[in-house]
């Protein structure tokens, strides 16, 4: 019966209440979210909202202290990072984790390692050597970065060790991705071509999205979840949330007019 009910949910993510204390300090505080299959969600606030902290309890890189996380209709809430991956779920960091001394392909050779249920073979036959290769170099091309296969990490443009980041994410073939502020630190013609490889991820991808570039947020989101000290300020479609007094106070920085209806 459990099964049958997990089978037909209707979203590929749900976060059911919840929340993370670290010594005292409430992080995050009672967050409910549900994603449908293919939505792209963004998850705004000022620093210290604790919008990482929600991202590392939908990866698994911490249990929540309180309430559920449903992938697919399946709790999840203690599993593994490693595990929610084999499951479809795939993230970026807020900071840089590739390897700056290998070359580019390597490190997308090292994220398809990465995401294989069998071990790491010294010894592994050449025809499989080469299709991690070709598959790397196909990972490569879509983010326009085939021609820099060969060139170190370190020598490459922030912009493209960010599109480094996003091409290991789609490694592990993921059904749902989280980026981490893809955008900061990008000069606005990195921007533009990293906004378009998002865009172009594709509608069988879910897109959960953590960015203070508000452009950004506006053009590839259609839900947008607003937080404040752990807790959620506003939760709704992107038109909704644009026209919300609260967030225009709290977010964007905006004089509300007091006379507008609240949304
Ligand atoms: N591992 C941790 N141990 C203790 N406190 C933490 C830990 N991780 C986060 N915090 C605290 O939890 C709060 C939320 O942090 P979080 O990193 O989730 O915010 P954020 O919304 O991602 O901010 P930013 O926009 O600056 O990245 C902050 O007060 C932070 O100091
Ligand atoms: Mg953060």
């Amino acid at each position: 019966m459990q099964n049958q009910e997990n089978m037909s949910s209707p979203y590929c993510l749900e976060l059911i209440g919840i929340g993370k204390s670290f010594h005292g300090l409430r992080a995050v505080d009672d967050v409910n979210l549900k994603v449908k299959s293919g939505q792209r969600v963004a998850i705004i606030g000022p620093n210290g909202a604790g919008k990482t902290t929600l991202f590392n309890m939908i990866s698994g890189e911490f249990p929540p202290s309180d309430g559920k996380v449903l992938l697919f209709g399946e709790d999840v809430t203690e599993l593994p990072n490693y595990k929610r991956v084999y499951k479809g779920l795939s993230r970026t960091y807020q900071i840089t984790t590739l390897f700056p001394e290998f070359s580019v392909i390597e490190n997308v050779i090292l994220g398809l390692e990465g995401t294989r249920k069998t071990k790491y073979q010294f010894f592994r036959s050449l025809k499989k050597q080469t299709s991690l290769f070709a598959e790397a170099e196909e990972l490569l091309k879509r983010v326009n970065l085939a021609e820099k296969k060969d060139e170190l990490i370190k020598n490459l443009s922030y912009g493209d060790q960010r599109l480094v980041e996003l091409t290991l994410a789609m490694a592990s073939k993921p059904k749902i991705i989280c980026l981490d502020e893809p955008n900061a630190g990008l000069s606005a013609a990195e921007s533009r071509v990293m906004i378009d490889a998002i865009k172009n991820l594709g509608p069988e991808i879910t897109v959960l999205l953590i960015e203070h570039d508000i452009d950004l947020v506006f053009e590839v989101a259609e839900y947008i979840m607003v937080l404040q000290d752990g807790k959620v300020v506003a939760s709704d479609e992107k038109e909704a949330i644009r026209n919300n007094r609260r967030v225009q106070q709290i977010y964007l920085g905006e004089e509300a007019d007091d006379d507008a209806p609240a949304v």
